[in-house]
């Protein structure tokens, strides 16, 4: 057993930029995108044209920015990066816009939450690469139209639902799902940050951090550097041992369940007999916003089988109760659920 090295001195922000894969070969996963990508952008590079708009959607985590990264690194052009709720008015829009240079990739995260009449000043942008604006008021008002740079939009959604079918059509480049990644992939993305926090992390305690991870890189990380505290302020290896302890301290479960994932079931279960629950309800028993459990908490649960989305609402599954400690009710044994 080894000891974990000395840490570089760090803070948070520095951290995660550290661990964040800069070329193509260090990103694990999501093999389809990449080699999609591959050919969108070569293809776009031998026609010396920027890359069509593109849409990363996807639960948290899961390194949709991170691709958006590489993208500008491997175009070799400049990124700028906003969000959905950073644009307030159109005249922030239209700033961004005409301030880009010529093949720019304009980054704009969480893009379901801009306001809809911003949505629309962005289509014939995205379209025909003009900004269309409005002077003056009333009968006296007219339109002048902006001739724009030819730039790449990059937009990342957790819902992509909440986006409007107008907008979603306009990304011709391709709309792209990231999936949760398998255990082995989050394991060799654990073995790479843990080298790049210069740590030496045993291969079981890898294998459980991952275990425990969502599927999720960011997880990963995460957790592994709340390992390396613990492993450190105890004076202990970043061993299976270690890791178990850690974690049963963060109430990270075997699964990889938070006290708030816990929460969620057991309000379905205890409370609500299994379900069907009204999200409404679950987000008011918990006094947690609704959106945060639908887009961090529910993928993961239905992903693993613990939860189900009904058209009547949230309903545990067998395995839920299961992992739970609860017993099954006699009307659910002889049901799959
Ligand atoms: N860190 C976060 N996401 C990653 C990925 N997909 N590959 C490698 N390291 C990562």
């Amino acid at each position: 057993m080894s000891t974990p090295k000395q840490p570089p001195p760090e803070n948070l922000s520095f951290l995660d930029q550290t661990l964040r894969p800069l070329t193509w070969g260090e990103y694990i996963g999501q093999q389809h995108i990449k080699q999609n990508l591959h050919i969108l952008l070569k293809a776009a590079s031998e026609r010396k044209h920027p890359p069509e708009h593109l849409l990363f959607y996807g639960p948290p985590g899961l390194g949709k920015t991170t691709l958006a990264h590489l993208i500008a690194k491997e175009t070799g052009v400049q990124m700028k990066t906003t969000s959905g709720p950073a644009i307030e008015k159109v005249g922030d829009l239209a700033s961004i816009l005409t301030n880009l240079s010529s093949g720019d990739i304009l980054f704009i995260d969480e893009i379901h939450r801009l306001n809809k009449t911003i949505e629309e000043v962005l289509y014939p942008a995205m379209e025909s690469g003009v900004l269309d604006i409005i002077i003056g008021k009333g009968p006296s008002a007219r339109t002048i139209q902006l001739e724009l740079p030819a730039f790449t939009l990059i937009a990342a959604t957790t819902r992509i639902a909440l986006l409007s079918s107008p907008l979603r059509s306009r990304f011709s480049g391709g709309t792209f799902r990231l999936d949760f990644y398998s255990e082995e992939d989050i394991a060799k993305i654990i073995a790479r940050s843990s080298s790049l926090l210069g740590v030496d992390t045993e291969q079981s305690a890898i294998e459980e951090i991952s275990k425990r991870s969502r599927f999720t890189p960011r997880t990963a990380n995460y957790l592994l550097k709340r390992c390396r505290d613990f492993a450190q302020v105890n004076k202990t290896a970043l061993s299976l041992d270690s890791v178990r302890k850690a974690l049963s301290l963060l109430e990270i479960d075997e699964l990889g369940l938070t006290a708030t994932d816990r929460k969620i079931l057991d309000i379905i279960v205890g409370i609500f007999h299994g379900g069907p629950v009204g999200l409404n309800t679950i987000a008011t028993a918990l006094q947690e916003d609704e959106a945060t459990i639908e887009e961090v908490n529910e993928p993961y649960l239905m992903q693993i089988g613990l939860l189900e989305r009904t058209r009547q609402g949230r309903v545990a599954t067998n395995k839920a109760y299961e992992h739970l400690g609860y017993d099954l009710p006699s009307e659910r044994q002889e049901k799959l659920l």
